[in-house]
């Protein structure tokens, strides 16, 4: 019935039907998206479950592990941070979730890190100890440091190019302080042009990639970003990637600028290390002021969602780099037979 009706009906009438019914998915869709947020994203839902709180905890300990590998430390920096991880860390066990979770474990090794590098330089960081003690005892000898930061020495990195895939997962960090020597922008290119074997839907590539080269934009952008400060120097190009919505369907595909975005990015990150290019992705999650200020300095189209900001630089001799430690596979993998 709908065949005969479709082949009797012109064209533009047909394509009035679906785009009516486009339009009502995507209310649907977005209402259904708006429900879930509010209800499960940690900074709007009222009762915060164990993952909220795991995340909570580990935003604030990752901020912490980011100070700790500032190349421009700021002794006894981290005071917000700290006082929203004590409460989401008293929380937890107030609720009595598990302590073990190395999530938890992880925020207590941070800690321990804060304090012990405080401690050689001679600065009072009494109230942290204090909460550290409180703490202490929850840690297990195997995760004592697990969380921090690393120093590396550029002698002792490896020739990225000849790595395995599994070497060269290992051995990426995100790097936020770069060396004095440019990037020859070939490689980058090349690199851009690796990562658009990535997949997307229907290899529609909804990718842009944009290299920001001047140093007084990438100073403008980053201050908006927000999401390097203290670090960055030497810092002589910048990538934005984004993703078209105008290669998308309508509502069901109203994520996947996202994913296909986010696949491109994966795949850059690794071509650019592959070519032994330090980088540190950078977060594009605006509020509206900063999205519409960012998309007028880089002339950047409406139709464009952003994905991330990739910094790229040279090694520096010694880089410090947050440990950002990761789960194993085992919490998060589910086996549906
Ligand atoms: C989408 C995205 C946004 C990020 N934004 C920032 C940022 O704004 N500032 C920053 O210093 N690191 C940022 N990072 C880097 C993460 O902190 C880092 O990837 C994570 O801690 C894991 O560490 P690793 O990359 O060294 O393995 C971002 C990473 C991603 C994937």
């Amino acid at each position: 019935m709908r065949s005969i009706v479709k082949k009797v009906l012109p064209k533009i009438i047909t394509d009035s039907i679906i785009k009516w019914r486009v339009r009502r998915s995507i209310t649907e869709l977005y209402k259904y998206d708006k429900r879930r947020l509010l209800k499960y994203t940690y900074n709007v839902n009222d009762h915060l479950s164990m993952e909220n709180l795991r995340a909570k905890i580990t935003f604030h300990y990752h901020s912490i592990e980011k100070g700790l590998s500032n190349a421009n430390l700021r002794l006894g920096f981290g005071e917000k941070a700290f006082k929203e991880l004590f409460w989401a860390m008293d929380k937890y066990v107030m609720e009595g979730f598990e302590v073990k979770d190395f999530r938890f474990q992880n925020a207590i090794s941070v800690i321990n890190s804060y304090v012990e590098l405080h401690r050689t330089y001679g600065y009072d960081v009494r109230e942290i100890e204090s909460y550290l003690k409180k703490y202490q005892d929850y840690l297990l000898k195997e995760n004592e440091n697990s969380g921090g930061y690393m120093i590396i020495d550029k002698a002792t990195l490896p020739n990225f190019k000849e790595l395995r895939f599994s070497e060269l997962a290992f051995n990426r960090h995100s790097v936020r302080d770069f060396g004095i020597k440019e990037v020859d922008d070939n490689k980058i290119y090349e690199a851009i042009n690796v990562a658009a074997k990535s997949p997307s839907v229907c290899n529609r590539q909804s990718w842009k990639v944009y290299l920001i080269k001047s140093t007084k934009l990438i100073k403008k952008v980053l201050k908006q970003q927000g999401g390097l400060t203290g670090n960055g120097d030497n810092l002589k190009k910048l990538l934005l990637i984004t993703s078209d919505k105008q290669y998308m369907t309508g509502g069901t595909e109203r994520n996947q600028t996202y994913i296909d975005g986010g696949l491109y990015t994966m795949s850059l990150l690794y071509a650019l290390e592959s070519a032994n290019i330090a980088t540190c992705t950078l977060n594009t999650s605006f509020s509206l002021e900063k999205e519409k200020k960012i998309r007028e300095l880089l002339n950047i189209n409406e139709s464009e969602d952003f994905i991330a900001f990739v910094a790229v630089g040279t090694y520096p001799e010694l880089v410090k780099v947050a440990k950002s430690p990761r789960d194993n596979y085992s919490s998060f993998l589910t086996v549906i037979e």
